[in-house]
Formats: C-alpha cells, structure tokens, sequence
C-alpha cells in the first residue's frame, strides 16, 4: 500500500474523499440498477476451434496480431493484446478496444483508462504492475456490445493469458467482462460484493464497474472502492 497521504490524493482524483456522505447518499439504490443490463444471446458458434494452449507469450501476442476468426478483423486498426507484467498478480479484464485503443494498440489509454489507472493507484498498483486485457483484442464497431461469435471466438486468447499469467486475482471490470468470464447472465449489481472463481482455471475473480460507467455515474465510485478492498482482501488471502 502507499503512504496515506499518497493514497489520499488518489482517493480525491477518485472522487472518495467525501466517503461516508457517498456511501449514504448511494445506499439507497436498488442492487444492479446502476449499469444496463442485457442478457448475451443464445450459445455462440465458433467457425473453428483454436487451441493455443502451446503458446508461449511472444507466440500468443502473434497469433492475435493475425487473428481473422471474426468478422472485427476487417475494421481494426491493430489488435489490443494486453499491456503490463508478464509476471502480475492481478489481472485487469475490460471489454473491448474503444477507438483510442484501436489506434495505439493498447488498452485503456481514454479517459476511462485514466481512471482505471486512478483506481488502481488508489490500492498500490500501477499499471505497469498489474496485466490489463480485454474480452475482445479488436475494436467493436461504434463501440457496440460484442456478440456472443465475436466473445467466443476471442475467448481461447484470454483462457491462454489466464494460463500463461497465472494471477492471484482477475478483476473484472464491468458487466460484459463479468458475464463473459463467469459465462453467466447473471446481472452485475447481483457478481458484486462476493468473490467467484473462474470456471477454468480456478482463479478468484472480484467484478466492479467499468470505468467509463463511472466517468457517468461517479455517485457509484463508493462501490467501486469496496470492490477494490475486497480484491485486495482477496490477492492476499483473505478473504474466500
Ligand atoms: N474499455 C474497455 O473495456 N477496454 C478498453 O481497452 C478501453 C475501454
């Protein structure tokens, strides 16, 4: 952790600085009110499976710079890996490229990466610490929701970053990166405040919001806090 003073300024960049107030000013909201929820649809197909459980990192990140298993390839600038520790023990899973993203070929470089790096900040991290990626490596059209074909056939990249890092934790951040990790429907007001598992793997995952949601909705970064300390509770052991 970093000296209270440190984390104070991050807290404020955080909008925390006024906690208690928030928290009551929030408590009133009705569980899983604060983010829009729809249900992915019906089971994906996959053109073709893929394997890449041989791959080592260098060959991971290659096969994605290549990658033409949907119809996203067509309008991306460059694929968005992932960024940050080979060796992390937390890793950070968002959505997908925004255009920013797109453009520089890593995730999280917008305003709502600024603020993920202001929430990490906040508990000791940096950004360069910790291995961020995304459900999808290439940037949805509009920035639309990915569909169910797109999700599945980005998956085994992600599955392969999970084996390959190994974290202590998987933070979640924001509904299509919860449902999709814990292949669930299940709405995220009702993933967070518990520790799940990745189903393979067995890696805990804590869900929070996605900072873009909280850059409009900043009455809920109290939340978003109490999901910070229960991932840190949880990378140390603990909590469940
Ligand atoms: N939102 C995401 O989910 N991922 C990014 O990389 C950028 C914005």
């Amino acid at each position: 952790m970093r000296p209270a003073a440190d984390r104070d300024a991050w807290l404020a960049a955080l909008g925390l600085v006024r906690w208690e107030r928030r928290q009551a000013a929030v408590d009133g909201a009705p569980a899983g009110a604060a983010e829009a929820v729809t249900a992915p649809g019906p089971a994906p197909a996959v053109a073709e499976p893929l394997d890449p459980g041989h791959l080592d990192w260098p060959a991971l990140r290659a096969c994605v710079a290549d990658c033409t298993r949907c119809e996203l390839h067509r309008g991306r600038t460059r694929t968005v890996f992932g960024v940050g520790s080979e060796t992390a023990d937390w890793l950070i899973v968002g959505e997908a490229p925004g255009a920013e993203e797109d453009r520089r070929g890593e995730p999280f470089v917008g305003r709502a990466g600024q603020l993920l790096n202001a929430m990490l900040a906040a508990i000791g991290l940096s950004r360069e610490s910790v291995f961020i990626a995304n459900v999808l490596k290439c940037r949805p059209p509009n920035n639309r929701d990915p569909s169910a074909e797109e999700a599945a056939a980005c998956r085994p990249y992600l599955e392969r970053q999970i084996e390959l890092l190994r974290p202590r934790l998987i933070l979640a951040v924001g509904r299509v990166a919860a449902q999709h990790l814990l292949e669930t429907t299940t709405p995220l007001g009702r993933l967070r405040g518990q520790v799940h598992r990745h189903p393979r793997g067995d890696v805990p995952v804590v869900v929070t919001y996605h900072p873009a949601y909280l850059l409009r909705s900043p009455a809920d970064k109290a939340r978003a806090w109490e999901d910070l300390l229960l991932a840190c509770r949880t990378a140390a052991g603990v909590a469940p």
